[in-house]
C-alpha cells in the first residue's frame, strides 16, 4: 500500500476512487453537504498529518461551486498538516478567458490560478489545457504545474476499438494541431487542419482547402466540445470532403445544451470523450494517465 492519498471533490468522487485504487493509495473520505441557503459545508475524515494527498476535482459544469469546494478543501489539508498537497484539476474551466478581449474585462484563467496558489497547493496538475494567448503555464502558475494530455489515451482507444480505413486526423481549428499530431501518431496516420473564426459564443466559421479524406475514415480530435459548433461545422466539411465514418474526439466533453445532437445530426459515428467531466459519450478514463504520473 502506498503512503499517498488519493481524494475527490464532488466533480470527480468517482475518478478519484478509480486513481487510488490504481496507485493502492487510500481514498480519503469526504463529507460533502450544503447548507439549505446554497453554502457548502466540508469535512475531512481521513487523517493527512504528515501525509502526501491528491487531490482531485475538476470544475465542469457549475464551475463556482467546484472552485469553492477545492480553495476549502486544499486550505483544511493545509491547516491539517497534509506535508504536500497536489492539487489535479481534470478540466481547469476558466482558462479560455486568459486575457482581457475587451478593456475592462477580467482575466477570468490569472484569477482562479492565484486562488488555487493561496489557498495552498503545492503542485498542479491538469489536463489538454486549453492554452492559447498563454503558452507556458509558469506565465500564469507560480507553482509547478503540469499539462498532461489524454489523446494518446483515447488514440489508443480508437485504433483497439475501431478498424479505421486509410484514417485521416483532422484539427479544427490551428489551436487543436497539438492534439490532431498526438492522435495521428498514435493512429499511425497523417493529418490537416483546418481554419476557424469564432463569430460569437456559439457561432463558428470553419474553412478547409483540400483536406484529402474522399473515401477515408476520419478522427477530428479537439481538445473541449462546448455548444459542438466546431465538431459539427468541422465534421461537416469533412464529409463534403467525401469522408467515410468520422469520429468526434475530444479530451473534455462537455456538450452543453444540444451539442450532442448537432453532432450527430452532422453525421458523426461516434463521440468520444475522458471523465475529466461527467458526460453521456463514449467515455475513456484518464485514471491510467493521472496514476501513472501521480504514483512515486
Ligand atoms: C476552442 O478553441 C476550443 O479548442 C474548442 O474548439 C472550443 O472550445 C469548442 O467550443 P464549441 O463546442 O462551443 O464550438
Amino acid at each position: 500500500m502506498s503512503d499517498q492519498i488519493v481524494m475527490g471533490g464532488s466533480g470527480s468522487q468517482g475518478l478519484a476512487a478509480r486513481v487510488a485504487h490504481k496507485m493502492n493509495a487510500t481514498f480519503g473520505n469526504v463529507e460533502i453537504r450544503e447548507f439549505p441557503d446554497g453554502e457548502k459545508y466540508l469535512r475531512i475524515h481521513t487523517p493527512v498529518k504528515g501525509k502526501e494527498v491528491i487531490l482531485i476535482q475538476t470544475m465542469g459544469f457549475m464551475p463556482d461551486r467546484l472552485l469553492m469546494e477545492l480553495l476549502f478543501l486544499t486550505e483544511t489539508l493545509s491547516q491539517l498538516g497534509a506535508s504536500r498537497i497536489r492539487t489535479v484539476v481534470p478540466y481547469f474551466a476558466y482558462s479560455r478567458q486568459d486575457t482581457s478581449f475587451k478593456r475592462g474585462e477580467v482575466v477570468s484563467f490569472r484569477v482562479v490560478s492565484k486562488l488555487l496558489e493561496f489557498s495552498g497547493s503545492d503542485e498542479l496538475y491538469t489536463v489538454d489545457l486549453h492554452l492559447h494567448r498563454v503558452v507556458d503555464t509558469s506565465d500564469i502558475f507560480k507553482i509547478p504545474c503540469h499539462n498532461l494530455t489524454a489523446m494518446p489515451l483515447i488514440g489508443e482507444f480508437i485504433r483497439n476499438n475501431y478498424s479505421l480505413d486509410d484514417p485521416k486526423v483532422i484539427a479544427p481549428d490551428e489551436e487543436a494541431e497539438q492534439w490532431a499530431r498526438d492522435m495521428a501518431k498514435e493512429l499511425d496516420a497523417d493529418f490537416a487542419v483546418m481554419a476557424k473564426v469564432r463569430k460569437g459564443p456559439e457561432e463558428v466559421e470553419i474553412s478547409a482547402e483540400d483536406l484529402d479524406v474522399k473515401g477515408r475514415d476520419v478522427v477530428i480530435a479537439d481538445d473541449i466540445i462546448s455548444t459542438g459548433g466546431t465538431m459539427a461545422t468541422a465534421i461537416s466539411l469533412a464529409k463534403q470532403a467525401g469522408a467515410k465514418n468520422v469520429i468526434a474526439a475530444c479530451t473534455h466533453p462537455l456538450l452543453i445544451g444540444g451539442a450532442l445532437s448537432l453532432i450527430h445530426q452532422s453525421g458523426a459515428l461516434e463521440v468520444i470523450g475522458t471523465d475529466t467531466v461527467p458526460s453521456s459519450v463514449r467515455v475513456v478514463s484518464i485514471d491510467r494517465l493521472l496514476a501513472e504520473n501521480l504514483v512515486h
